[in-house]
């Protein structure tokens, strides 16, 4: 595992846009593995910079999102299928048809993890997966717990997940549930950039430097993978 610790946000959101954008130039037909939360908000706007002075192109790219609230309209402005159109899709040239999240308001589920999967394995998974982390050490919506799940798969959101997000639901209720890709999903891809930033994160990038692999933590599940780049800055690594 490679860590980098810059000096703040925008520092973190530039390395890890360029990570991503050299995965484009290196193979336009990419398949990226895409976050949504607070902490890629800046990589998109790099990358959307990016897009505007002609310095990557996605019209070949496809992306598959981590997760999705369930159940969630794919229309309502706080599911994450409304946040990567506003942050990232709409503003720069990638294909409508090529961009994946779970359908957060499918009539079955489990049937919607499953095609999910499939869908995976028939993209053969990421080239390049991009992660935040909770606040709890949660990766995507694998939430600690005393066993993971291997796949794409229904969960229920912890209460350190729903105290973090419900700040969005200003209106009504959030979700309690959420479609997430498993932790063997997320290890598939052929190379994996995690962001952290500011004090909130300081005790799961903790975890992860101790080097010990604990469903409790599943951001510690990164360790067993052969090409990860984490990029923090000094709030979340120094605490
Ligand atoms: P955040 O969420 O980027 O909004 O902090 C990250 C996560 O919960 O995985």
């Amino acid at each position: 595992m490679k860590i980098q610790v810059l000096k703040d946000y925008g520092e973190m959101s530039r390395a890890g846009a360029e990570i991503i954008a050299e995965t484009v130039r290196d193979n336009p037909r990419a398949v990226l593995g895409l976050a949504t939360g607070a902490t890629p908000e800046g990589v998109y706007d790099v990358l959307v910079e990016k897009y505007a002075a002609g310095e990557i192109d996605f019209s070949e790219v496809t992306t598959v999102n981590l997760d999705e609230y369930c159940p969630i309209e794919p229309s309502d402005d706080q599911s994450y299928r409304y946040f990567m159109e506003k942050h990232l899709f709409s503003r720069v040239n990638i294909r409508p048809e090529n961009t994946n999240v779970p359908m957060g308001n499918a009539a079955d589920p489990a049937a919607e993890a499953k095609r999910y999967e499939e869908l995976l394995a028939s993209l053969g998974y990421a080239d390049l997966q991009l992660l935040g982390v909770g606040q709890n050490g949660h990766i995507g919506f694998n939430e600690p717990a005393a066993a993971l799940f291997a796949e794409t798969h229904l969960t229920p959101l912890t209460e350190s997940t729903l105290a973090a997000n419900s700040i969005y639901f200003t209106d009504r209720a959030m979700p309690t549930e959420a479609l997430t890709m498993g932790m063997a999903s997320i290890l598939r891809a052929k190379r994996i950039l995690l962001l952290a930033s500011g004090k909130s994160k300081h005790a799961a990038i903790a975890r992860l430097l101790e080097g010990e692999i604990s469903t409790e933590c599943p951001i510690t599940f990164l360790l067993l993978h052969p090409n990860c780049t984490v990029i923090c800055d000094r709030a979340a690594y120094e605490g």
